[in-house]
């Protein structure tokens, strides 16, 4: 018996097992996920920083009125970098550097090059550099009831736990590095498959296709891949005709996420990765018999009722027969 042969001969025994399983699924799509990621556990003492009394000081929301206006003025480069980032209309200058009329800046600065003197005072606060500042608008403690135990964000004590923590990465050294104002975040296609690595595998003995698609998070992301309860990586494979058309009964889709309902009180999966976890899309049915490609893409949506996906991920495999 030839490799080829027994590979078909151990796939055959395994249609049979799954045969009525599998005649089932042809024509459902995957069930909705179901897992729920365990709640982050203890962080040792060791590790953890107390927390700075200038942050406890600094938020919530500046005065009103404050909204960057007079300091796009002369801060450009950074004012143009928000308007078009995700903070836009989240955040302006005021709220993130300007308390009580006082400008404060990250320490050092971070230009080598010599700088005017600015008109305005400028106190240099190195909290401004720690992953501690991001907390109070991307991390609340506070576990909701009904939502295993884990609150709504809490990509601070996630990032705490990273190999990224660990080498002294900071959520600023990935999200504006060199203090740029761009806050990279899903809406950059490289910076976003920096955080995950996917593989497909797949056999067929020319009746039935079974297989996988791997999605492993690296250590290119300092949180759970997703972080927030609510941006959703869609795992997806389909068989393709000789045209590219998607052939009827032949999709498959997983999630990683974390889903709440509507009312954002009760979690119904929670599938997201943490650095070195992986997510697992299985595909068994019908090969097809106009199928020429198999293909599997991994999208990312703003939320689970999105229509709009974008792609980050494909491969494409070809069905000789
Ligand atoms: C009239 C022009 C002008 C206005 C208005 C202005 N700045 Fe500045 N600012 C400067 C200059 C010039 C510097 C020093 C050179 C530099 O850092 O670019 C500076 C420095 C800074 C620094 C420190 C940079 C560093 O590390 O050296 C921060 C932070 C800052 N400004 C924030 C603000 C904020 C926030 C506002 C609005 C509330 C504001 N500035 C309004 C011109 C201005
Ligand atoms: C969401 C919070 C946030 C907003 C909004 C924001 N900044 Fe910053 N900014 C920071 C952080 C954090 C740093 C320090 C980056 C680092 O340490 O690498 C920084 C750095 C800077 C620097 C370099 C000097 C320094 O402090 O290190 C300037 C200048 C600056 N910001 C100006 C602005 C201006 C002008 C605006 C409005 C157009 C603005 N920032 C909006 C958080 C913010
Ligand atoms: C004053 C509150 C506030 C602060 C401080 C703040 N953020 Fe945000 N941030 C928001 C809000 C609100 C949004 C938009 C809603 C969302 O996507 O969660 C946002 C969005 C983002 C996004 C884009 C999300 C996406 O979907 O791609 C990134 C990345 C981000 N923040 C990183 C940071 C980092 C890093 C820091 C600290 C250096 C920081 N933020 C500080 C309020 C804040
Ligand atoms: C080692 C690099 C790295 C570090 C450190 C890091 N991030 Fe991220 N972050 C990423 C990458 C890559 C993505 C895109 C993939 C994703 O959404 O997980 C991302 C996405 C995000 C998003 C948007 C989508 C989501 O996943 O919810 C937010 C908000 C965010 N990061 C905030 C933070 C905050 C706050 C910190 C610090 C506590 C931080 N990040 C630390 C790399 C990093």
């Amino acid at each position: 018996m030839t490799r080829r042969q027994l590979g078909a001969a151990v796939l055959l025994s395994l249609v049979a097992l799954c045969a009525g399983r599998c005649a089932w699924r042809a024509s459902h799509p995957d069930p909705v996920e179901s897992a729920h990621a365990a709640a982050l556990g203890e962080l040792p003492a060791s590790t953890q920083a107390p927390p700075d009394p200038w942050l406890a000081s600094f938020f919530p929301a500046p005065a009103a009125g404050a909204d960057g206006a007079a300091c796009a003025e002369c801060h450009v480069a950074e004012a143009a970098a928000l308007a078009t980032s995700a903070h836009a209309g989240a955040a302006n200058c005021q709220t993130c550097h300007v308390r009580e009329g006082v400008v404060f800046a990250a320490t050092p600065a971070p230009s080598a090059t010599p700088l005017p003197e600015a008109p305005h005072a400028v106190t240099r606060q190195p909290a401004l550099s720690s992953s501690a500042f991001c907390a109070p608008c991307h991390d609340d403690a506070t576990p909701i009831e009904g939502a295993a135990g884990k609150p709504l964000h809490e990509t601070f004590a996630e990032w705490q736990r990273t190999p990224a923590a660990a080498r002294g990465d900071t959520c600023q050294s990935c999200h504006i590095p060199a203090g740029d104002h761009a806050w990279r975040g899903l809406n950059d296609k490289t910076f976003t498959t920096s955080a995950f690595t996917a593989r497909a595998k797949f056999i067929s003995d020319g009746t039935r296709m079974v297989g996988k698609l791997t999605v492993t998070a690296t250590e290119g992301v300092g949180h759970r891949l997703p972080s927030a309860a609510g941006p959703e990586f869609v795992l997806s494979v389909d068989q393709l005709d000789y045209a590219g058309l998607i052939l009827e009964g032949t999709h498959r889709e997983g999630v990683i996420g974390r889903r709440l309902d509507e009312a954002g009180t009760v979690e119904l999966f929670d599938t997201r990765l943490l650095p070195g976890e992986a997510h697992e899309l299985r595909y068994e049915a019908p090969l097809h018999e106009d199928c020429g490609v198999v293909r599997a893409r991994v999208e990312v949506r703003a939320n689970a009722v999105a229509a709009e996906r974008t792609l980050v991920w494909e491969e494409r495999v070809v069905i000789s027969r």
